[in-house]
């Protein structure tokens, strides 16, 4: 089996890391290959229940070598702090390979991230605060710090200095804010030099060395399509490629040998930050969502905002990612609910868009054409196989397959790694 990616085909938090988590016995190689600690992925093992951001979710499988890969944004603080709240729980981090070519957050850009958003006023993002946008701005302007820089303090020292003759005046002229040291910044990043040189390589190469030899690869992606930086809701997006060419450019694994795409789709809809989200609910349904499936954020405890399935944009994650296989996870939390809305189409001002209206401002105030469902009362977690799941359940799963343009392959009726209906075998 050569390289496999799991992406999300909502605007995140469908339970990648659960997926991950899954497939993780399978593989030899996990990949991160965007985003940075703006991710917050929920692993539950056991009775142990892991909060991973900067870290693939590999890493929580013994035998597996997680990878940090070149599409990256790395808060080196954040890492460290993970790894050592792993080692405490009895982890084995050891294997961790870093790319040399990913880029780091410096203090500058976690500032310049919060003070941007308060400047945007009614026109923020929502962003997690972590400086994702403004390291990635860097890196396409060309000014930002890579992992390899830390290694040649000379290099480093010029690189912060051109920076900050930029960054400073923003902060100062345009938000009135204090400024940053150029000694500040280059001890705060060469004293994690020495920690993390052992991890760091060439790690494209490596994952292909690994493809040669048979080995298998996962690329795990943070976000999802919807907050794809080129594919999303732009401006409300992450600053990465969370699609699945991202995982190519990210990785540096070409796309001839990535041959399966598992797109992660949550039995209904969630959101957090800010933007268009055409099936939100502000109702009771909403609340029920919310409530019944946990939904406050990993990484900001922020509560997610709730809303039917909706069939449109998993069409389009299945065409933009080249999906070959879904996995349904949170059926659980329908369980309840008397009927269940999914929404087939939007309108447009009185015109129905079967795919993603090509304009922003006409998602903005698309109206989803909803057909609805029987729901079901029974308790669904301890389903095993399709056939333990109750008719009006399959006859959901069934439904929403045939509308989202993929197999159905893995449903999630529960957090826990058995709390799993296999379909069809992803490895
Ligand atoms: P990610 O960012 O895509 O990895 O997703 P998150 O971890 O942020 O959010 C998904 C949440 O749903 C986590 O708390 C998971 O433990 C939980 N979860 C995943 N799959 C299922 C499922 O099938 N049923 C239920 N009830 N919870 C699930
Ligand atoms: P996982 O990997 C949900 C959202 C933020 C904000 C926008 C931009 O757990 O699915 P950023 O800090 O990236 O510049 O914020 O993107 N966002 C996420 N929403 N899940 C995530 O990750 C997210 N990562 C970023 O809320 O709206
Ligand atoms: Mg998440």
């Amino acid at each position: 089996m050569p390289a496999i990616t799991i992406i999300g085909a909502q605007w995140g938090d469908e339970g990648k890391g659960k997926a991950t988590d899954l497939l993780g016995e399978h593989v030899d190689y996990v990949v991160k290959f965007n985003g940075g600690n703006n991710a917050g992925h929920t692993v539950v093992i056991g009775k142990e229940k892991y909060a991973l951001h900067l870290l693939p979710s590999g890493i929580l499988t013994p035998g597996v070598t997680p990878v940090i890969g070149n599409g990256v944004v790395v808060d080196l603080a954040v890492l460290f702090e993970e790894l050592t709240a792993l080692e405490e729980r009895g982890v084995d981090t050891s294997k961790l390979k870093l790319s040399a070519s990913a880029h780091v957050i410096a203090d500058y850009n976690r500032q310049l991230d919060k003070v941007t958003e308060r400047f945007l006023g009614s026109r923020k993002i929502g962003t997690t605060g972590r400086g994702i946008g403004p390291t990635y701005a860097d890196k396409v302007n060309r000014i930002g710090i890579r992992v390899q820089d830390l290694f040649d303090e000379s290099i480093l020292r010029g690189k912060v200095e051109g920076a900050l003759e930029l960054k400073n005046q923003l902060l100062g002229k345009v938000y009135n804010r204090r400024g940053f040291t150029v000694e500040a910044i280059v001890d705060d990043l060469l004293s994690y030099a020495d920690r993390i040189a052992p991890m760091v390589c060439d790690t494209g190469l490596l994952l292909n060395q690994a493809l040669d030899r048979g080995e298998t690869v996962l690329l795990e992606g943070g976000q999802a399509t919807l907050l794809d930086v080129d594919h999303g809701t732009y401006p409300f997006v992450t600053s990465s490629n969370a699609t699945s060419g991202g995982a190519c450019t990210g990785s540096g694994i070409p796309p001839t040998r990535i041959d399966r795409v598992v797109g992660i789709v949550k039995a209904y809809t969630t959101r957090v930050g800010e933007g268009p989200f055409p099936t939100e609910l502000f109702d009771e349904s909403g609340a029920y969502l919310a409530q019944n499936g946990h939904e406050f954020g990993t990484t900001t405890g922020r509560p997610r905002r709730c809303g039917w399935y909706d069939a449109v944009i998993a069409r389009y994650a299945a065409r933009v990612n080249g999906v070959t296989d879904f996995v349904l996870t949170k059926l659980d939390v329908l369980g309840g609910l008397d009927e269940i809305p999914v929404c087939v189409a939007y309108d447009v001002d009185g015109v129905r868009h079967d795919e993603m209206p090509v304009n922003q401002s006409d998602f903005h105030h698309a109206k989803p054409i909803y057909e609805t469902l029987p729901g079901w009362k029974e308790d669904i977690s301890g389903a095993r196989s399709f056939g333990d799941l109750p008719a009006n359940a399959q006859a959901y799963v069934k439904f929403v397959e045939e509308i989202s343009g993929g197999p159905m392959s893995v449903i999630g009726v529960g957090p826990a790694r058995d709390e799993t209906v296999i379909i069809n075998s992803l490895t």
